[in-house]
C-alpha cells in the first residue's frame, strides 16, 4: 500500500493540464493540495519536493516520487500486478492514458520502491481509461472500431511488461461490448472485488439531467455494473450519482 500510494502521486503530478499551484488561504493544507495542478514538465524536482510536505498522508503510509512519469501523458487509472509479492522481485504497476491511447508498465525490478523503467504495453485502443489486473491478466476499458463500450482482457501482460514489449492487439480478448457507446461521461473505471471475483464497471450518463435513462441495448446509466469475465454477463449493481461530496442521501443496492 505505500508504494501504490507513492505511484498514485506520480501519476497524479503527470496528469495534471496545469501551472500554478492554487492555494486557497480558506482551505486547510490538504484540502489545498488536492486542489492543486503540478505540470512536472514545468517544476523542477526540488519544486515538486517543496509540494510533497501538502500531501498528509494516513498513519503507516509515506509519500514520495516513484517515477518521473512527465512522459505519461494525462494519467487516469492505476493498477498493480498481484504477481508483485515477491520481496525484493519486481513489481509492475500499470498506467492508462486516455490522452495517448496507451497503457503503460512501470517496472521497479528490485523491489526498492521506485520504478525504472516504463513501457508501453498496450497501444492505439480508444480511451484505454479503466483497468484492473487479476490472475495473471489485465482487463482494460474503452470503445472498440464500431464505437461499443468494451472491456478487454490482455492475457499474461506481465511478461511483456518485463520484456519491454508491447501486447499484441490481434491477442487482445473481448470480455463483454454491450457497454454504452455514449461518449460524454462515457470513459469508465473497473475494478475486482476481492469477495466476488466480479468487474465492477462504472457507467456514466452521457448527458447531466437525462430524459433517456439507459442505452438503446438496455444498459442503465449512472450506475455501477458487476462483470462476469468468464462469460461475460453484466449485472446492475448499483444506481447513483456524484458531486454529492458527504451529503449523501441514503442509497439502495440492486442485489
Ligand atoms: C522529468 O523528466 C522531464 C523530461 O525528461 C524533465 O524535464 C523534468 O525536469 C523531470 N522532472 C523531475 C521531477 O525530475
Ligand atoms: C484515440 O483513439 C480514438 C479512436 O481511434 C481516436 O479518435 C483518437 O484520436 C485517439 N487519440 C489519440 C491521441 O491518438
Ligand atoms: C461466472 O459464470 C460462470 C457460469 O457461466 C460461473 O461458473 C462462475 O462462477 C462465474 N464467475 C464469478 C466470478 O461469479
Amino acid at each position: 500500500m505505500r508504494r501504490l500510494l507513492a505511484v498514485l502521486l506520480a501519476a497524479a503530478v503527470a496528469a495534471a493540464p496545469a501551472l500554478a499551484v492554487v492555494v486557497d488561504a480558506e482551505m486547510p493544507p490538504d484540502v489545498a493540495a488536492r486542489w492543486s495542478t503540478l505540470d512536472p514538465t514545468k517544476w523542477s524536482l526540488p519544486q515538486l519536493q517543496s509540494a510533497l510536505p501538502l500531501l498528509r498522508p494516513p498513519p503507516g503510509f509515506a509519500v514520495g516520487l516513484y517515477f518521473n512519469a512527465s512522459l505519461v501523458d494525462n494519467a487516469r487509472s492505476l493498477a498493480v500486478s498481484g504477481a508483485s509479492k515477491h520481496p525484493g522481485g519486481p513489481i509492475i504497476s500499470y498506467v492508462s492514458s486516455t490522452k495517448a491511447n496507451k497503457t503503460y508498465a512501470l517496472v521497479d525490478s528490485d523491489g526498492d520502491g521506485s520504478a525504472d523503467s516504463l513501457t508501453v504495453v498496450l497501444d492505439g485502443l480508444d480511451t484505454p481509461q479503466g483497468m484492473d489486473w487479476h490472475d495473471g491478466d489485465l482487463y482494460v476499458t474503452g470503445w472498440d472500431e464500431a464505437g461499443r463500450g468494451i472491456v478487454w482482457r490482455a492475457r499474461g501482460i506481465d511478461s511483456y511488461a518485463l520484456a519491454g514489449r508491447r501486447f499484441p492487439n490481434s491477442k487482445l480478448e473481448v470480455v463483454t461490448n454491450r457497454l454504452p457507446s455514449a461518449r460524454w461521461h462515457g470513459a469508465r473505471y473497473a475494478r475486482f472485488s476481492p469477495d466476488d471475483g466480479l468487474l465492477y464497471v462504472s457507467v456514466g450518463a452521457p448527458c447531466n439531467v437525462c430524459p433517456e435513462d439507459r442505452s438503446p441495448q438496455g444498459i442503465v446509466y449512472s450506475t455501477i455494473y458487476t462483470i462476469n469475465t468468464t462469460n461475460g454477463d453484466l449485472n446492475l449493481f448499483a444506481r447513483g450519482r456524484d458531486s454529492m461530496g458527504d451529503d449523501l442521501p441514503d442509497d439502495k443496492l440492486q442485489m
